[in-house]
């Protein structure tokens, strides 16, 4: 039976599995990203999105079929994989770095996909803080349960959609906004 890929950021941690693995990422849930990002097209603002943790660019490649081509993309792992697939490179920004304020410009919203989970917990109000230093709109297409950002201290759910696998296994994604100060 194949190993899921959380045995196997077990066994190799997050860094090493993608360090080893991040150039030939692909996402198999796909369709189910491709569906909400269009199902919820009239309500998330497309125009400059930052695609962080992008993988091998599977939020990007959807904004690019749709006509958006503002969108910038960030990941310390799968460089490669996105510049193959978009033809164009992303930034290597991590979650760590985004907290120590490397983020410049302003995002129509920021959209992260089947990541955010990996951040770890102690890092998750900061991150979630400087993102909304740069951007009205956070969006997260999940898997899981976590991270419910809800739980963090001015962050507020806004609206909340989901698609099904053929197994019938919930992908949802969950958009934020914040009351921490105007930025
Ligand atoms: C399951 S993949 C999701 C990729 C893509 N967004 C998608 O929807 O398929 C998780 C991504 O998180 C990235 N990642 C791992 N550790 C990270 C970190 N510390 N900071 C930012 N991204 C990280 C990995 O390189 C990988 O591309």
């Amino acid at each position: 039976m194949p190993k899921g890929i959380r045995d196997k950021y077990q066994e190799q941690g997050v860094e090493g599995y993608y360090l080893d693995h991040g150039a030939g990422y692909e996402n198999p849930h796909f369709a189910q990203i491709e569906q909400l990002l269009l199902q919820n097209e009239k309500r998330i603002d497309y125009r400059k999105v930052l695609d962080l943790s992008c993988g091998s660019g599977e939020v990007s490649v959807v904004l690019q079929e749709l006509g958006f081509s503002e969108t910038e993309a960030c990941d310390p792992y799968t460089q490669e994989a996105y510049q193959a697939r978009l033809g164009k490179s992303c930034y290597s920004w991590s979650f760590e770095d985004i907290v120590k304020g490397v983020l410049g410009s302003e995002y129509s919203a920021v959209i992260c996909s089947f990541a955010m989970h990996l951040c770890p917990e102690d890092l998750l109000f900061s991150l979630t803080y400087q993102l909304f230093q740069h951007t009205e709109l956070l969006v997260i297409i999940t898997p899981h349960k976590r991270p419910e950002l809800e739980k963090l201290e001015g962050v507020t759910l806004v609206f909340e959609d989901y698609a099904l696998t053929p197994k019938g296994k919930k992908v949802r994604l969950k958009a934020y906004q914040s009351t921490f100060t105007p930025h």
